[in-house]
């Protein structure tokens, strides 16, 4: 019998400028996952979800059209992926309010990020902040997708989509399946200034952005915040890059001092294996080392990705073209969907 492939979906929002922890996270995964040809390939802009923070309207444009020039940067391609956006596909907004109906209101007071963005911004906690995860459950089931590859900060509201898809089927009948988180080997990449922190747009002084050209890229390394020990004691083995990666997510459990460490150390696991396998084998930890080889190693490994974003952002009629070739296509299944739960709710004449 032929097995049907497993679909993926992920979104991003458009609000400024890539770091490497949403890189690391999750874009570098999608471009993985896409070019495996395993997976029917489904990537969204968030631009619903972005306006629950405070903008510039003049702006909105823009950042929806730069982030999907670093999506065809980093090697998403329109004619393997679906690439589209949220606001394109009005089905999201209407299946939003239906999935309000079986969301408890409990559920959503307890999200962290939920409390984390309305302490930051006092001024401004909308009702859109707060249901904010019953739209991205939306933004998934409604693809019926297996698996969501996102950073560590999102799961939570995956459990919630669960719980969301849980509470549906109980009540009107099975519709929607449970999905399932993709994480990579560096879910958690950390502020360079603040390690105990994740990486996040909202702190612009800790993240090391993707278009960061060569000089800022060394100047943030040196200045980052590693630790007052080595990482001589963490038992790096001398492996292979998924070991030392699981080894490190590990460590940062138990050692909450070496965050800082850690977190560049990781970084030149990715970047530069060959260089952070000699370290680890001469067990000689040297930050100021460290540091410089991950510094000229991220140049060179982001230079592709910043000249073809400069290029792409010329050409923005090829940007739009892509998202509204993509949200056709998305639509399309957004729809039956929508179609079906009317139908199982009781919304029809
Ligand atoms: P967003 O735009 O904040 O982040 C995009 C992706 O980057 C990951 N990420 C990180 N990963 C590792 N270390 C970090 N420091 C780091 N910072 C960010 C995030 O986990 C995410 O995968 N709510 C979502 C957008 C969204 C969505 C969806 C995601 C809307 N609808 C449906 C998945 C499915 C968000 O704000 O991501």
């Amino acid at each position: 019998m032929a097995t049907q492939t497993p679909r993926i979906l992920s979104g991003i929002q458009p609000s400024g400028k890539l770091h490497i922890g949403n890189y690391l996270g999750a874009l570098k995964n999608f471009v993985e996952l896409q070019n495996s040809g395993k997976y029917e390939c489904f990537f969204m802009i968030a631009d619903y979800h972005s306006i629950t923070e405070d903008y510039d309207p003049k702006t909105k444009s823009a950042q929806v059209l730069e982030l999907v020039a670093d999506f065809l940067a980093v090697g998403l391609d329109p004619d393997k992926s679906t690439i589209f956006l949220q606001s394109l596909i009005p089905e999201h907004t209407e299946l939003a309010w239906i999935f309000s109906t079986v969301t408890p209101v409990a559920e959503l007071t307890r999200m962290t990020q939920y409390k984390d963005k309305a302490s930051r911004q006092t001024k401004n906690i909308n009702a859109g902040l707060f249901t904010y995860p019953i739209l991205q459950a939306v933004d998934i089931l409604i693809y019926k997708p297996e698996l969501v590859p996102v950073g560590h900060d999102q799961l939570q509201h995956l459990e919630l989509a669960n719980d969301i898809v849980r509470r549906f089927n109980k009540k009107f009948g099975q519709t929607f399946k449970e999905i399932k988180p993709l994480l990579t080997q560096s879910p958690r990449v950390m502020s360079l200034g603040d390690p105990q922190k994740k990486m996040s747009k909202s702190d612009p002084s800790g993240c090391l952005f993707l278009s960061d050209e060569p000089g800022e890229i060394k100047k943030k390394i040196q200045k980052a915040v590693a630790s007052s020990q080595g990482l001589e004691g963490v038992g790096l083995p001398a492996g292979n890059q998924d070991a030392i990666l699981s080894k490190i997510e590990e460590a940062y459990q138990n050692n909450p001092a070496l965050q800082g460490g850690l977190n560049l150390f990781l970084l030149l696991v990715i970047f530069d294996y060959e260089a952070a396998l000699k370290i680890i084998k001469n067990k000689k930890y040297r930050y100021s080392e460290i540091k410089e080889v991950l510094a000229e190693a991220l140049s060179n490994h982001l230079e592709y990705f910043r000249m073809k974003k400069k290029e792409l952002i010329q050409n923005p009629n090829i940007l739009k073209e892509t998202l509204v070739g993509g949200s056709a296509h998305a639509r399309k299944f957004a729809s039956a969907t929508l179609t079906e739960v009317k139908q199982k709710i009781g919304l029809t004449l």
